[in-house]
């Protein structure tokens, strides 16, 4: 694992951009799936301002959405698919027939998920993935129990994982409290994963994930270490908790 430490978030989102476009550029039909929540905001401005600006490329790009709420469709201004609608889709120049989310009905389907999977191995599979991580230490929606599902399935979010998404809801009784994620496997089949974390509030989950080279369904991220291609954006205040001892070999402060 790779480990980057940014100054500042809009720094962390800027070099996240700039490692998914060079991989956007070194293939034009890739295949991508990225985080939704607070954490990706600033990569995915990045990544509007150099299609904008500089010509980046999203005619051959396929999205999938690696998560979605149960009970909430494409339209609701919370469901994933609407986040990366308005964050994304809707400013660059990627075909909508290329992007993809699981589908959710009013109730979670064990079909939908298979589908789902299906999906994105039938399309060859995902070249690049760029995670989040709960305070929990869940990627993706995987939430930190005793066992863990390899492919798409529907998930109970943690507590904390509701109260945290509660900041984007009126009422708790909104937050939704299952979701369709892809599993650990389909994670971990991707051929790059970027991880991001930024704010203070990231910094004690970074250091359990970083501080500890062993492998915890307790901490879905601690699976990562499985895949050899993996690099960790932080800033300085995500990174805030982490030893020198604890660094990477390969890792950079800017
Ligand atoms: P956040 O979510 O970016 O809104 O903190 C992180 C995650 O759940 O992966």
């Amino acid at each position: 694992m790779k480990l980057i430490i940014e100054k500042t978030s809009k720094e962390m989102g800027c070099s996240a951009a700039k490692m998914i476009a060079r991989e956007m550029e070194k293939k034009l039909a890739l295949n991508l799936c990225l985080a939704t929540g607070a954490t990706p905001i600033g990569c995915l401005q990045e990544l509007v301002r150099l299609h904008k600006e500089e010509g980046l490329d999203f005619s051959k790009t396929t999205s999938f959405n690696m998560d979605e709420y149960v009970g909430l469709g494409k339209t609701h201004p919370q469901s994933y698919y609407y986040y990366l609608n308005q964050h994304l889709y809707q400013q660059v120049n990627i075909d909508r027939n290329n992007t993809f989310s699981p589908e959710v009905l009013a109730e979670a389907s064990v079909a939908a998920a298979n589908d789902y999977t299906k999906l994105i191995y039938e399309k060859g599979g995902i070249d690049l993935i760029l995670l989040g991580i709960g305070r929990d230490g869940h990627i993706s929606f995987n939430m930190p129990k005793e066992a863990l599902h390899p492919y798409t399935h529907v998930e109970q979010l943690s507590e904390a994982t509701v109260s945290d998404n509660l900041r984007f809801f009126e009422k708790r009784k909104e937050v939704p409290t299952e979701a369709i994620t892809i599993g650990l496997k389909v994670i971990l089949d991707s051929r790059k994963v970027i991880l991001i974390a930024d704010g203070e509030g990231k910094s004690k989950i970074i250091r359990e994930f970083l501080n500890d080279d062993r492998i915890t369904t307790k901490l879905p991220a601690s699976f990562l270490r499985l895949h050899d291609d993996v690099t960790i954006i932080l800033d300085e205040k995500a990174a805030g908790q982490i030893k020198p001892e604890m660094r990477l070999p390969e890792s950079k402060r800017r």
